[in-house]
C-alpha cells in the first residue's frame, strides 16, 4: 500500500487516533512464572495478571503454571495469590467472578531450579493445564527468581525441550528481571547463555520503568509534537537534570543491596532508559527495533567516565541515622542483612556528556538515593537564559526557562516561563504552565508490569531491553564501579535531605544547582 493510499483515521472530537494505536491481538498462551512462592509474584505479576483479567485483556484461552520450591497444592496456590491481589491490586475489591475465571486458569508445580528432573514434571503440569484450558502450546516463561538462578534455569529449560531456539508457531519466550548480570562481563556471560537457549527475538528483558506511562509520554511528547523537539539540543539546552528520589530505605532487601548498590540498583537501568528516551534521535518506526536502534546509539555517545576519574565526575552517599521529629529513622548501616561498616553507597550523582551532534557539552546530571526528601522522579531540561535583560536585572526574568517531566508521583508536565505580575511596573515572576494527567485523563493508568506482561504476550519487545543495549550501559558502569572499588568511601547523608553535600558541589563546580522539586 502506498503512503497514499494508507487508511486515514478521522479524530474524534476532543481526541486524536493514531494510525495503528487501535486494539493489539493477543494469543492465546500460558505463562510460567518461575519463581512463584517469591515477592515479584505476590506483588506485581499476579496483581497485574488480574488486572488484565478485569480488563478483559488477557487472552482466550489463557494459562498460568507456577513454580517454585514450596509445596503448594493447586488450590493452595490459588488461594495465596487471591491474597497476593487483595493486598496489591490497584483496583480493590477484588472482582469474585473475575477472579474465579482467572483463578481456572492456575495450576502449581513444585520443583528445584537446579534439578533436571523438576523440570520434566513442569513438563507434564504445564501440558496437562493446556489440554484442560485448550491453550496451544505458546508459552512465557517469566523468571522471577534471584539472578544467580537464570543460568541454570535457562539450561534446564532447553534441555528439557520446554525452550526451544525458534520463532515459529507454537512460540516460546523468555521474560528476564533485572539485575542483568552485575558488570560487563557479566552480563556478556548471561546473554551467551540465554542465546544458546533462544534467539533474541524470544527474549524480554525487563526494567519495569519502560512500563510506566509517563515513561513512554517521554517519547510522545517528543515525537507526536512539533513545539518541543527542535528546542532539544545544545542549541537551546544547557543541561539536563534527572532525579530519582526515594524515601524508603532499603527495608527487607539489606542482602541483595549489599551486593547491588545504587549504581547496579538504579542507575544502569532505570536511570539510563530515563536518559536515553529524553536524548535520542526519532527512531524511523516506532518498533522494538528502530527504537532500541537509537537508544544504543546513545548510549555509546555517551563518553565513559574514566576509573581515574570516578572520584571527580561521580558522588557517593550512604543514609545515616537520624532523628526526624523525635524519632530515630535507622541508618544503611543499622538495616537487616547489611553489615556494620558497610561502605556500599546508597546515593550516587553523576555528571555525563553525550559526545554527539545534539548533545554535545551538555551535561546530563543523574540523581538517586534512598531515604532522600521526598519521592520524585522527574527529568528537569534546563534552556539558555534569554540573551539581553530587556525589562532589567531586578525586573525577575534572570531564571531560564524549565521543561519538567514529572514521571512520578503527580505525574505531568510543566513549563515554568517569566510573565508579567499585574500592575503598573514591569515587574516579572516565574510561572508555570502545568499539566497534570489525572486531571487531563480520567482513567486510571494501569501498572507498568501490566502493559510489560501484555506485550509479551503479543511478541513486541519495545519497551524491553536488547542485547547490545544492555551491554553498552554496563561499559559505562564498569569504570565508575572499579572505581569506587579502588578508593572505598561514601559520604554520610541524613533521611530526609538530598543527600551529601558533594551532590551540590558537582553541579556548583560548572556553575549549575539541583532544582528545587
Ligand atoms: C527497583 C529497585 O528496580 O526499582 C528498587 O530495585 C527501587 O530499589 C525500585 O526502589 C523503584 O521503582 P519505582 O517504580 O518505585 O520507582
Amino acid at each position: 500500500m502506498s503512503p497514499a493510499e494508507s487508511p486515514r483515521v478521522e479524530p474524534t472530537v476532543g481526541e486524536t487516533v493514531w494510525p495503528g494505536a487501535g486494539p493489539r491481538e493477543v494469543e492465546p498462551c500460558t505463562f510460567v512464572v518461575l519463581g512463584a512462592s517469591g515477592d515479584l509474584a505476590h506483588r506485581k505479576l499476579v496483581p497485574a495478571f488480574y488486572n488484565l483479567a478485569l480488563d478483559h485483556a488477557l487472552p482466550s484461552p489463557f494459562g498460568l503454571v507456577g513454580y517454585s520450591r514450596t509445596p503448594y497444592t493447586d488450590d493452595q496456590f490459588r488461594g495465596e495469590m487471591k491474597e497476593a491481589a487483595a493486598e496489591h491490586s490497584r483496583r480493590q475489591p477484588i472482582d469474585a467472578t473475575v477472579w474465579d475465571g482467572f483463578a481456572r486458569s492456575m495450576t502449581y508445580c513444585a520443583g528445584e531450579f537446579d534439578d533436571p528432573a523438576s523440570y520434566g514434571r513442569l513438563r507434564a503440569c504445564l501440558e496437562a493445564n493446556e489440554r484442560r484450558t485448550g491453550a496451544p502450546g505458546n508459552r512465557v516463561f517469566y523468571l522471577a527468581t534471584p539472578p544467580s538462578t537464570f543460568p541454570e534455569i535457562l539450561g534446564n529449560l532447553s534441555a528439557s525441550g520446554l525452550l526451544k531456539k525458534s520463532a515459529s508457531s507454537p512460540w516460546s519466550r523468555v521474560v528476564i528481571e533485572k539485575p542483568f548480570g552485575r558488570d560487563l562481563a557479566s552480563a556478556r556471560r548471561l546473554n551467551e547463555i540465554v542465546h544458546r537457549a533462544c534467539d533474541e527475538r524470544q527474549v524480554f528483558r525487563i526494567d519495569h520503568y519502560l512500563g510506566k506511562e509517563t515513561v513512554q509520554n517521554i517519547l510522545a511528547l517528543r515525537f507526536a509534537n512539533s513545539i518541543f523537539e527542535p528546542l532539544l539540543s545544545r542549541r537551546h539546552v544547557t543541561q539536563v537534570q534527572i532525579t530519582v528520589a526515594e524515601t524508603l530505605g532499603v527495608e527487607d532487601r539489606g542482602g541483595y543491596y549489599e551486593e547491588a548498590g545504587v549504581l547496579r540498583d538504579m542507575v544502569q537501568n532505570h536511570m539510563m532508559q530515563l536518559l536515553t528516551l529524553t536524548a535520542m534521535e526519532a527512531p524511523v518506526a516506532f518498533d522494538a527495533d528502530a527504537v532500541r536502534d537509537e537508544k544504543v546509539k546513545v548510549l555509546r555517545a555517551i563518553r565513559p567516565i574514566p576509573e581515574s576519574e570516578a572520584g571527580r565526575f561521580t558522588v557517593r552517599g550512604q543514609y545515616q541515622e537520624t532523628r526526624i521529629d523525635g524519632r530515630v529513622v535507622p541508618g544503611y548501616r543499622g538495616e537487616r542483612k547489611v553489615a556494620p561498616g558497610s561502605m556500599v553507597p546508597t546515593f550516587a550523582a553523576l555528571v555525563l556528556g553525550v559526545d554527539n551532534w545534539r548533545w554535545a557539552g551538555v551535561p546530563f546530571y543523574l540523581r538517586t538515593g534512598k531515604r532522600l526528601a521526598r519521592q520524585l522522579t522527574e527529568i528537569a531540561i534546563h534552556f539558555e537564559s534569554i540573551p539581553h535583560p530587556l525589562f532589567g536585572h531586578d525586573a525577575g526574568s534572570d531564571r531560564p526557562n524549565t521543561l519538567i517531566l514529572r514521571i512520578q508521583p503527580d505525574e505531568g508536565i510543566a513549563i515554568r516561563f517569566a510573565a508579567k505580575v499585574p500592575g503598573e511596573a514591569m515587574q516579572l515572576r516565574e510561572v508555570t504552565f502545568d499539566f497534570r494527567y489525572r486531571a487531563a485523563f480520567p482513567e486510571e493508568a494501569p501498572e507498568a508490569y501490566e502493559r510489560l506482561l501484555l506485550d509479551c504476550i503479543l511478541g513486541d519487545a519495545t519497551l524491553f531491553t536488547r542485547e547490545d543495549e544492555v551491554e553498552a550501559s554496563w561499559r559505562l558502569m564498569d569504570p565508575i564501579l572499579e572505581g569506587w572499588k579502588a578508593h572505598p568511601r561514601v559520604s554520610p547523608y541524613d533521611c530526609g535531605s538530598w543527600g551529601p553535600p558533594e551532590s551540590d558541589e558537582l553541579l556548583a563546580r560548572e556553575g549549575h544547582v539541583w532544582r528545587k522539586p
